[in-house]
């Protein structure tokens, strides 16, 4: 059975640009770009083309700095340390690879950490001579202050960094930031923020996070600001953006700083691109944010109260006891643990995931959990998601019969 355009994706026509025929249940991994953007993004690309010394050239910083504006208000940054870069990975790498540790430093990470940026971790640490201390935290949990403990038992007197998502992947946790970067940040050690699906799924206040101590914070526009794919940023705090260069050189490396910071200069241009994705954001954060009534607030309360209301339904399709975490630490995604895999073949593709994508017509992830044979089922609540699509997951999964594990630890 193929979900049908009668029953899947009521609210996806016009808005948005997925196929109405697939209940998309997975907006977190690469976001979706509604067509006003893209239309806004395709005429901005008419006039580079047109006009491609003034767009690249003479206009660009200006075009930048405007867009930069509108993202700084969004995520509540001034926007002097802020720097647009293509992706989330792109500002974890220009902050990691920028830095100098001794050998016998210790960087500290969560075993929720996104793969990429963990290799990003392991290979600088690896350079030079540093440890890199993984604090594993619970899933399921009752109570953020257990993710603090977690994180604040693996700091030592050799701890230099400690890198944390804001809203974990596999788990899709919204940790408990200001309690972290403070528990961090009070021991004297940098904070490095994965933010990667942040921005428009809860609210930012970044100058905020800056007053307890955060140093780095590194985010996706294509995500959860439905941007177009290629819009990321990064924010560095005042006294260390010297220290934190962008993962290409190029000619802002050594130009004349009287009218811009050599962090702009710098991140702005790190080569000929296509920088259109950046220059969409205020159009997404316009477009996206007037879908609802009330703007981004009343819309990130209606996608948090859409993944809950999913959780519990999927909690009890699943026969799982007690929802994994406490509501407070879901935002717009929800993970649920599945039982035992079996014959699961580690880095394979997920064989569930493709059933329901073949059979049913939904696109749901599945991934893999501390083992290959421990499986997360997550799903992602937008706009363009209702109550009747976790509904056909639901059925799907009764067909299949999945069941959920009550315990992952
Ligand atoms: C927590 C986290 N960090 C980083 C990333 C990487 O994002 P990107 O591939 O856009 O750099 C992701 C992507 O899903 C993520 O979930």
């Amino acid at each position: 059975m193929t979900a049908s355009s009668e029953t899947a994706g009521t609210n996806i026509e016009p808005f948005w640009a997925l196929d109405p025929d697939v209940t998309y249940l997975n907006h977190g991994s690469f976001g979706a770009t509604p067509r006003p953007v893209l239309e806004r993004q395709q005429s901005l690309r008419d006039e580079l083309e047109r006009e491609p010394i003034d767009f690249l050239s003479r206009s660009r910083e200006r075009r930048i700095d405007e867009a930069r504006k509108a993202l700084a208000d969004f995520v509540g940054a001034s926007a002097s340390g802020l720097a647009f870069v293509p992706n989330a990975t792109t500002g974890v790498n220009s902050v990691l690879r920028s830095l100098r540790f001794e050998a016998g430093d210790e960087l500290v990470v969560t075993d929720h950490a996104y793969n990429a940026c963990r290799n990003a971790l392991d290979f600088v640490a690896e350079r030079w001579g540093a440890t890199v201390s993984v604090a594993p935290l619970p899933f399921p949990l009752a109570s953020p202050d257990e993710i603090v403990d977690a994180v604040a038992g693996a700091l030592t007197a050799r701890t230099r960094l400690a890198m944390i998502d804001h809203v974990t992947s596999p788990t899709a946790l919204v940790l408990p930031l200001p309690e972290l970067v403070s528990a961090i940040a009070g021991r004297g050690v940098e904070v490095l923020v994965d933010g990667a699906h942040a921005p428009g799924m809860v609210e930012l206040d970044l100058d905020e996070l800056a007053t307890l101590g955060m140093t780095y914070y590194a985010g996706n526009c294509h995500k959860w600001l439905c941007a177009p794919k290629g819009a990321g940023f990064l924010w560095v705090a005042p006294g260390r953006q010297p220290a934190i260069r962008p993962t290409v050189i190029s000619h802002g490396a050594n130009r004349d700083t009287s009218l811009r910071s050599r962090f702009h200069l710098e991140f702005d241009w790190t080569g000929t691109t296509d920088f259109t994705p950046w220059l969409c954001v205020p159009t997404a954060i316009e477009a996206v944010g007037g879908r609802v009534e009330g703007g981004w607030a009343a819309l990130r309360l209606r996608n948090h109260e859409l993944a809950l209301a999913a959780r519990d339904l999927l909690t009890a399709t699943l026969g799982i006891a007690t929802p994994p975490c406490p509501d407070e630490m879901v935002g717009s995604m929800a993970a649920l643990p599945l039982a035992d895999a079996g014959g699961v073949v580690a880095n394979g593709p997920d064989t569930l995931s493709q059933q329901l994508r073949d059979q049913f017509g939904l696109e749901v992830p599945v991934m893999p959990w501390r083992s290959p044979r421990l499986r997360l089922l997550r799903v992602s609540a937008q706009l363009y998601n209702t109550r009747a699509d976790f509904e056909r997951l639901a059925d799907a999964l009764r067909a299949l019969s999945v069941t959920g594990a009550n315990s992952v630890r």
